[in-house]
């Protein structure tokens, strides 16, 4: 199949709406990182998303639409503190998971009674998703348990002969994806972290609970428990300020015949000397940005990757969630 890769104009939208009606696959920009959609009240839409990613039939998608759309023609209620929720941060990289009324595939929450509903703000998002005029279900837009897409060129280089259509919208803005809330319960709580926190959450919604990383917790987010964001190399992870760890394994490898690359923050510069870095720049918000590139980046120039991480307050935990899963130790 031919993939094409359009900016977003009249003509690609068009295109893309005759695309999603006829149960195919496009890929657009959000402002985490770029989806792969198809329209979510369709099974066979659905499964080819499944089927494009090599994705696992038990990890379910996210249903996007407009900030326009009547969100209770897909859930069955909206808690008072969601709908506050919504008014602070809609659109925006939070997703909720509501109690679903069934309006859309089964398939899209793999046959759980809840549903996941985002409203992106990305200006080429939401004309694709006016556009489209229906649900999209959508992950992020990388083969299954590669590092997610912040660029059209990352989805080309991952589902390039497997979709229709990528939307070209730039690089995306917040570099990692959004943070997904469940509000089923009188007490939200963070099922995947993102760059709207925890402490965000609970000074709006009053509290706020975190699922995904207290150790032994039940695993209520399908996702988690795969591995993701993985590059292709033999990866490790030093903690924040530990540049002495990273240039040990960066000499350890190069000593060992393999091409090494040291991912960090700007500030590392100096004790890494000459080695080769990959920067991720100044503050949490930076790094996050430019984390999946730095990874794509990485796994093309280097055998080895040791990342050193970044503090992890404020929006810069869902940073070194995201750092941990794709570098923690890994032998190849
Ligand atoms: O920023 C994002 O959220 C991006 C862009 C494209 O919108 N999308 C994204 O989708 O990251 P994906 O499929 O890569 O991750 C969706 C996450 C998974 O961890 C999945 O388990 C969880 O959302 N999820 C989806 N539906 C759920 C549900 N009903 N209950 C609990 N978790 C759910
Ligand atoms: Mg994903």
């Amino acid at each position: 199949m031919e993939t094409r890769v359009l900016p977003i104009t009249a003509e690609s939208l068009a295109l893309a709406r005759g695309i999603l009606a006829g149960g195919g696959l496009v890929a657009f920009p959000t402002e985490t990182v770029y989806g792969l959609g198809a329209d979510a009240r369709s099974d066979g839409a659905v499964a080819a998303i499944y089927a494009a990613k090599g994705r696992p039939s038990d990890n379910p998608l996210i249903v996007h639409v407009s900030p326009e759309y009547d969100l209770e023609k897909l859930v069955k209620r909206v808690r008072p503190y969601a709908a506050d929720l919504a008014r602070a941060f809609l659109p925006g990289p939070l997703t909720m998971v509501y109690e679903s009324r069934g309006a859309v595939s089964p398939a899209v929450s793999c046959g759980l009674d809840t549903l996941a509903v985002r409203v992106p703000s990305h200006a080429g998002a939401q004309a694709f998703l006016r556009a489209a005029d229906m649900p999209v279900a959508a992950p992020s837009a990388n083969v299954s348990k590669h590092v997610s897409p912040t660029s059209a060129a990352h989805v080309l280089s991952d589902l390039g002969g497997k979709v229709p259509l990528i939307l070209d919208g730039g690089a995306s803005e917040g570099g990692i994806e959004s943070t997904v809330l469940d509000v089923t319960s009188p007490v939200p709580s963070v099922l995947r972290a993102g760059l709207v926190t925890a402490e965000m959450i609970a000074s709006v919604a009053g509290d706020c609970r975190v699922s995904c990383h207290l150790p032994g917790d039940r695993v209520r987010s399908p996702g988690v428990k795969y591995r993701h964001y993985a590059p292709r190399a033999l990866t490790a992870l030093c903690a924040a300020g530990d540049a002495a760890g990273a240039v040990a394994r960066y000499d350890a490898w190069e000593k060992a015949g393999l091409r090494a690359a040291i991912i960090a923050p700007e500030s590392a510069r100096s004790a890494i000397g000459g080695r080769r870095m990959i920067s991720l720049g100044e503050g949490a918000n930076t790094a996050a940005a430019r984390l999946y590139a730095a990874l794509r980046e990485g796994e093309e120039i280097a055998d080895a990757l040791v990342g050193i991480g970044i503090e992890p307050t404020g929006e810069g935990e869902a940073v070194m969630n995201r750092m941990e899963k794709a570098l923690k130790e890994k032998e190849i």
